[in-house]
């Protein structure tokens, strides 16, 4: 693309986008509280909230001028001009592809706007401190970034919420190319309920008793287990999504002060899949998916432009950690800044108090393309969008711990976890006995080399493609994830027939489309 690469010369120009989503700003704890087994958390988290609060103020104030600069900037054309394809053409598709759609038919069941439409609608109140709206246009993927400086590319990159999945993911299931709307002929049926937007309108203080909390859940299950489609399988072929972690939807008691809602403890929940950017480790019903980073490509071209842009950046770092340090002394952040500071090796972009860093995305994002190995540590809970951040800028990401990643992404990350990251344990940094340094230069060239290919060969499955159009040939995160649930749901099939007498008997209409 030779407007890329027009922009290259000013790479270095500062950047004039604030963005929120930075997951290494939350200042609570979140993953210890899970370690010690103390669920409780009282404080504020969210994609705004951990910049409120680690800034003290100076975050709000900061944002504040984010929304007036978003405001000016220059709407971008729409990425692609056919937005919604005509239901007609996906009839015909449909009846062309038959063969190719054979088991992977999904239904979308048609909730009452009550359980998406109006929560968007809501958009002004989520936070106390803070309009979400605009992260709400272009199909959920927010505006489109400012590339003055040429660290992204002119098309495909949006500032999006990295708690925003709930409208990306419903505007691209839209999209999936095998949809059906007879039920009984679904491999899956997709519940499009926001139920990560549910949830925080009643997080911080507003409408935010248990039972407030609760409402549009059990609503939400009253409505499914009515309906026919609940019936053929006791909902074990529905599936549906919250853009937040799952401890958000896992309240223990009933106490007002308790932090989230108890989604995850309703036994018709229970039975379906729920995906989330980071799940529960104690649970097999829920599944991690990724968190959105801020690509989106609407055409298969933009995908393998930008991974031969990043197989061609110089990567003159070695490592780099872009993130705050925390007050707990358990956090091995400060270590991690330590150790950086003190390395040549080592770019550090450090987002602490006052300092506006890392809500600049196009500051860490250029260090994370000029750097070999990216650090990862745990922030407020195990998991970080910075860690597919720097994966979508072709650096290898390094864990501290196996559940930011490894036993989380299981559909989308690869087995063999050494091909694509590093795992230095938690423990050895944290007794001071291990050089981060020395750990990744100990890894010989060709072969750092080889994980970055293997880096960039993620990017199509990690990304979420535009919704508003449909990437050509390749498979992003949704598509993966589609899959991964119809498999899942299969095997529950399966398994309910092999049992169940009576179940095989009212399933048996529904062979045509079980997948062999
Ligand atoms: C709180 O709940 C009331 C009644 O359900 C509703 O009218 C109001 O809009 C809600 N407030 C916010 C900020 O969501
Ligand atoms: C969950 O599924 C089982 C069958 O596997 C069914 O017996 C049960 O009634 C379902 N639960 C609900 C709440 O529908
Ligand atoms: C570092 O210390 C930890 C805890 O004492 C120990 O388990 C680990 O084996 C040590 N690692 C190295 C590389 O010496």
């Amino acid at each position: 693309m030779e407007r890329t690469g027009a922009h290259s010369g000013k790479r270095w120009l500062p950047g004039l986008m604030l963005l929120a989503a930075t997951s290494w700003l939350l200042v609570i704890y979140f993953h210890l509280a899970v370690l010690r087994g103390t669920p409780v958390v009282s404080e504020p988290r969210g994609s705004l909230a951990e910049i409120a609060s680690d800034d003290s103020g100076d975050g709000q104030r900061l944002l504040l001028q984010h929304e007036e600069r978003l405001s000016k900037v220059k709407k971008a054309p729409p990425a692609a001009t056919s937005n919604a394809l005509p239901a007609a053409r996906h009839e015909r598709r449909r009846r062309d592809d038959d063969e190719d759609c054979r088991g992977r038919y999904v239904y979308i069941h048609d909730l009452p706007p009550r359980f998406n439409a109006d929560i968007l609608a809501n958009c002004r109140n989520w936070y106390p401190w803070i309009d979400m709206c605009v992260y709400l246009e272009n199909g959920g993927l927010g505006r489109p970034v400012d590339n003055a400086d040429g660290v992204f590319a002119d098309e495909g990159w949006y500032a999006t919420d990295h708690f925003g999945l709930d409208v990306i993911f419903h505007s691209r299931m839209k999209q999936y190319d095998c949809l059906t709307s007879d039920s009984s002929g679904a491999a899956a049926v997709f519940v499009p309920f926001y139920a990560g937007f549910d949830v925080v309108q009643h997080l911080w203080g507003v409408n935010s008793t248990a039972r407030e909390k609760d409402a549009l859940p059990l609503d939400l299950v009253d409505w499914l287990t009515r309906r026919a489609e609940w019936r053929a399988m006791g909902g074990r072929d529905h599936f549906f999504l919250s853009g937040r972690t799952a401890y958000d939807h896992q309240r223990q008691t009933d106490s007002d002060s308790e932090w989230g809602n108890k989604l995850l403890r309703l036994p018709a929940v229970q039975n379906m899949t729920v995906l989330f950017v980071e799940k529960l480790p104690w649970t097999s019903f829920d599944f991690a998916i990724p968190y959105p980073t801020y690509f989106h490509p609407a055409r298969d071209a933009q995908v393998v432009e930008w991974q031969r842009r990043m197989r061609a950046t110089k990567r003159e770092w070695l490592f780099s950690f872009a993130g705050g340090a925390r007050d707990d002394p358990y956090s091995i952040r400060h270590q991690l800044i330590r150790q950086c500071g003190l390395s040549s090796f080592c770019k550090l972009v450090q987002c602490g108090k006052n300092q506006r860093n890392c809500l600049v995305p196009s500051n860490f994002m250029r260090v994370f393309q000029g750097t070999r190995f990216c650090l990862q540590p745990t922030g407020d809970t195990m998991t970080r969008r910075s860690a597919f951040d720097a994966i979508m800028a072709g650096c290898v990401p390094v864990f501290f711990h196996p559940d930011s990643a490894h036993t989380q992404y299981r559909w989308h990350l690869p087995e063999a976890h050494d091909t694509y990251s590093v795992l230095i344990p938690e423990a050895d940094v944290r007794a001071g006995n291990v050089s981060i340094e020395e750990t990744l230069r100990r890894i010989p060239p060709d072969v750092a080399e080889r994980m970055t290919e293997t880096v960039i060969g993620l990017i199509p499955r990690l990304v979420y493609a535009d919704p508003r159009s449909k990437l050509e040939t390749l498979r992003d995160a949704v598509d993966v994830t589609v899959e991964a649930v119809i498999g899942r749901v299969n095997k529950l099939r399966e398994e309910m027939a092999r049992g169940q007498e009576h179940l095989l008997q009212k399933q048996s209409g529904n062979d045509g489309v079980q997948q062999t």
